[in-house]
């Protein structure tokens, strides 16, 4: 009688249990699968083309941000979280904080992530070229050991969830005349910093696909620059694996010809190419549409902005499709209108494919509908 009263028991539990998983795995599956037509999201249309990725911070990945990116994204970067500035703040102290934050939502979600990024010369720590007791600029020697813990710290951490990194992000000049930019990574350590960097980074993780960042990447004088600079790395067999074009542009740049020229070039070498940190500003200019004296200052999304917005959509993905041999990855920077950094250049700015209130803009249609 007890015996029968136990199994009973166990039976009635295992019931209970089993039931109460069940909405758990559903509600799993359903984010995943986007199967019905609203649910499909932009990595569900290009599955056959590239990867489809964002630039996020912590706080998207607790707030509604975090279903727009799991229905339209498979891979995220993370905006401010990895650069050198916040991961390192002190040289014998790094802040995993945010970037855990970042990688745990994408294991925990089968996103990729692609590490941004390991050398740059903004968002630096403040202890970084100096030396700690004199006050003076650190030597080579030291500046390139510093680099190199840096870089096998981070990469080590997030070795085999991290697939690609920005090793390196615009060390060329956009200045026609000057070949490399002028910062304190050239006036300590020459070029040189650049190939290490690389090594360093495939030494701490062989197998992740390392890459040279970079923005203005359609302008010919500074296309010719950067190339230059990668055929010589390839040649002196720098582990470098892709090039990573920016794609900060506006409603007025790039052409369709700039575009693939360069992607043309760029793939000529044998690396792969990404667009890094797409976005397309509604004002006039490179470099994401600076202010233009004697401009118009206007807060509102024009019915103008948005028509000359979704052709200039429309025209780079006909341009990603058609190369889609040579892409392995198109990343937008940001998730909606509600929040860009190019907001923060003294004006709202429309840049993305989603609005304020995270939903589809036209130019989406026009990204999707192929
Ligand atoms: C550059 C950097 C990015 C980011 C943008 C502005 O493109 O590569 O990390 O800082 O500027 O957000």
């Amino acid at each position: 009688m007890n015996k029968l009263f136990i199994g009973f028991s166990c039976l009635l539990a295992s019931l209970i249990l089993l039931n109460a998983c069940k909405p758990k795995i559903q509600g799993k599956r359903s984010t995943q699968a986007a199967s019905s037509p609203d649910q499909k999201g932009l990595k569900d249309f290009y599955t056959d083309y590239f990867p489809m990725g964002v630039a996020v911070n912590p706080r998207d990945l607790r707030s509604d941000e975090a279903k727009l990116i799991l229905q339209h994204f498979n891979s995220i970067t993370a905006e401010n979280s990895m650069k050198m500035g916040p991961i390192h703040p002190g040289e014998n102290n790094y802040d995993w904080r945010d970037s855990d934050s970042i990688v745990n939502f994408a294991q925990q979600h089968g996103l990729k992530v692609r590490g941004h990024n390991l050398l740059w010369h903004q968002q630096t720590p403040r202890w970084l070229f100096r030396d700690t007791l004199s006050h003076t600029d650190v030597t080579k020697e030291v500046l390139l050991q510093r680099l190199k813990d840096h870089i096998n710290n981070v990469v080590n951490r997030y070795k085999g969830k991290i697939y690609a990194w920005d090793v390196v992000n615009e060390v060329i000049a956009d200045d026609s005349a000057i070949y490399f930019r002028s910062t304190p990574w050239t006036q300590i350590c020459g070029e040189e910093f650049v190939a290490k960097a690389f090594e360093y980074a495939h030494a701490a993780d062989p197998k992740a696909i390392l890459f040279y960042n970079d923005y203005n990447t359609e302008n010919p004088v500074k296309r010719e620059k950067i190339y230059r600079m990668l055929k010589k790395m390839l040649e002196a067999k720098i582990p470098i694996h892709g090039v990573g074009l920016q794609a900060h542009w506006s409603v007025n740049n790039p052409t369709r010809e700039e575009l693939e020229k360069s992607i043309q070039l760029f793939s000529s070498l044998g690396l792969q190419i990404q667009f890094t940190e797409l976005d397309i500003s509604v004002y006039a200019g490179r470099q994401g549409g600076q202010l233009i004296r004697g401009q118009a200052q206007t807060a509102a999304f024009t019915p103008e902005m948005e028509q000359k917005q979704l052709e200039k959509y429309k025209m780079i993905f006909e341009v990603f499709r058609k190369y889609k041999k040579e892409i392995s990855g198109v990343t937008f920077w940001n998730i909606s209108d509600k929040y860009s950094w190019l907001d923060g250049r003294g004006r709202k700015n429309f840049p993305l494919l989603f609005d304020q209130n995270l939903k589809p803009k036209k130019a989406y249609q026009e990204v999707v509908n192929f």
